[in-house]
């Protein structure tokens, strides 16, 4: 370090990214082929490449109508008033839409950077931040490619003389061109999932369902290696173990991080 301008040196630079590379180590777990990191995915990603497909689930910064309302925990947030369930709160939920464009512009350059050519992104975002995510994928360098609904079901939370909260929305978006000849390898999906959220397969505030998330990677079979960067309670990562892809997940909440670890170690000794 200079200690007249206080400007860092190469060698301060290189010692830097030493200890970062050091921590990211000692964060990292691995179980079979699959590799978690309990880590701030900003610090992860840059040491992350070879996707095929990155499908997550980042905190969405909603619910309420207003800016007090959103900041309150998720766990006031996304709860239905009386329910018994006492999952861990999470943070990084309470940006205004500006900064949530911003951030999610930020790492989502990042996984494109990790993602081969003609790879995929699918991102979850609820009604109120849908435009935020839609303009950070483009921000970030992907090709978007559409929303895809995930309806929810009837089992969806009701609203008197309105109507029910039952969609949320996928964000699908691609590293540059597709193949969408006949050859591709892949199916020929539908345009929306329907599938509800099932109690017992919720371990997370704002837990998706596994069968979800296996209806996803079911699009294609080159996907094969998968990153979840928010992968909270690693539902991702329990259908790529039943899909038989390779998994690489990011949660930096460890009461979640350890949750996603037991998950994917059962997933795998049932197979
Ligand atoms: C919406 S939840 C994901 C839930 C997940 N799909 C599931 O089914 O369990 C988002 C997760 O991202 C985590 N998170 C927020 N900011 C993060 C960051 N910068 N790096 C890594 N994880 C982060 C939160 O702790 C939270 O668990």
């Amino acid at each position: 370090m200079n200690v007249m301008t206080g400007a860092a040196n190469e060698e301060d630079h290189r010692d830097i990214i030493e200890a970062l590379r050091e921590r990211l180590a000692r964060s990292r777990v691995q179980i079979g082929p699959h590799t978690l990191y309990n880590a701030d995915c900003r610090l992860a990603l840059p040491e992350l490449n070879g996707f095929d497909a990155v499908i997550t689930d980042p905190p969405y910064s909603s619910g309420g109508s207003t800016q007090a309302a959103r900041n309150q925990a998720p766990s006031k947030k996304y709860r239905f008033t009386g329910t018994k369930k006492t999952d861990p709160d999470f943070g990084g939920d309470n940006r205004d839409q500006r900064s949530l464009t911003l951030w999610c512009s930020d790492w989502m350059a990042e996984c494109l950077r990790a993602t081969r050519q003609g790879g995929a992104l699918m991102c979850f975002i609820d009604w109120r931040n849908l435009p935020a995510i839609i303009d950070a994928c483009q921000v970030g360098g992907w090709v978007y490619r559409g929303i895809v609904p995930w309806d929810k079901t009837e089992a969806a939370r009701p609203n008197k003389g309105w109507f029910r909260t039952q969609v949320e929305y996928i964000v699908t978006a691609t590293a540059g061109p597709i193949t969408r000849d006949a050859s591709a390898p892949g199916i020929y999906q539908t345009g929306y999932i329907r599938t509800p959220v099932i109690a017992k397969d919720k371990h997370h505030i704002t837990g998706k369902p596994v069968t979800l998330m296996q209806e996803l990677l079911r699009t294609r079979d080159d996907w094969q290696n998968v990153l979840d960067p928010f992968m909270g309670s690693g539902t991702t990562g329990v259908a790529c173990v039943k899909m038989g892809r390779v998994f690489t997940g990011i949660e930096f909440e460890p009461r979640y991080f350890d949750i996603a670890c037991r998950r994917i170690e059962d997933a795998m000794y049932e197979q």
